[in-house]
């Protein structure tokens, strides 16, 4: 597949969708093809499981019905939006993929992380990012940035242990995965990181 694949991950409240949209502006004025896209979600049929995943009212969803409500969502995903925008040769950038349900299926609700990632893998045929851009701040910050956004869906509202495991394991798997990932301090200004992720971009394309 020629195109590239992108994701961003980072513990709610990162500011990565900003810095996604930020980095579709720098694609567009390079005249890149590129698609903006989102996980839970990102078709119709994806979106509805998403609204199931993050409604409060689920309250008694057993952990395997979530992982593999994730799983379900992305096997659409992949299937009706990312790989038909690779084969054109667009560069998609996602909004969360495989590790967010690696940290907070596997780790936060803990369940297996090799049969959470087996799942996954079985549900995407082995797709994976070109690079992850894994925007990081302490669970506390990112929670208080989502309380002031209003009240949190089914999983924002977990709390800070969880959320803060999350966190650690995002890191972790960046650590395991030196070369696909990159680390962003999530403290520092929009115009900061944005810049460090052009710099990634420009680079990946050979600009
Ligand atoms: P998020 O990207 O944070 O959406 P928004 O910024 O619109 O709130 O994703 C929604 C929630 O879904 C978020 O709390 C993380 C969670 N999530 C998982 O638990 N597992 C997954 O595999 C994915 C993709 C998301």
């Amino acid at each position: 597949m020629a195109g590239l694949f992108i994701t961003f991950e980072g513990p709610d409240g990162a500011g990565k969708t900003t810095q996604l949209k930020l980095l579709a502006h720098h694609l567009q004025s390079l005249g890149i093809p590129y698609i903006v896209t989102r996980e839970p979600g990102g078709t119709p049929l994806a979106d509805k499981i998403r609204a199931l995943l993050l409604d409060v009212q689920n309250e008694n969803m057993a952990p395997k019905t979530e992982a593999l409500l994730y799983a379900a969502s992305r096997a659409q995903h992949v299937e009706e939006v990312i790989k038909p925008a690779l084969v054109r040769g667009d560069v998609v950038l996602c909004d969360r993929y495989i590790d967010a349900s690696i940290a907070y299926q596997a780790v936060g609700l803990n369940l297996s992380p090799d049969m959470i990632r087996r799942w996954s893998v079985e549900a995407t045929d082995g797709l994976w990012p070109h690079r992850t851009f894994l925007i990081d701040v302490p669970s506390e910050f990112g929670l208080s940035r989502i309380a002031a956004r209003g009240t949190p869906d089914r999983i924002e509202g977990r709390g800070v242990l969880y959320h803060e495991r999350v966190r650690r394991t995002f890191l972790e798997l960046a650590r395991q995965e030196p070369d696909r990932f990159v680390i962003l301090d999530g403290s520092a200004t929009i115009e900061a990181i944005a810049d460090q992720i052009r710099h990634e971009m420009n680079r990946l394309l050979n600009l």
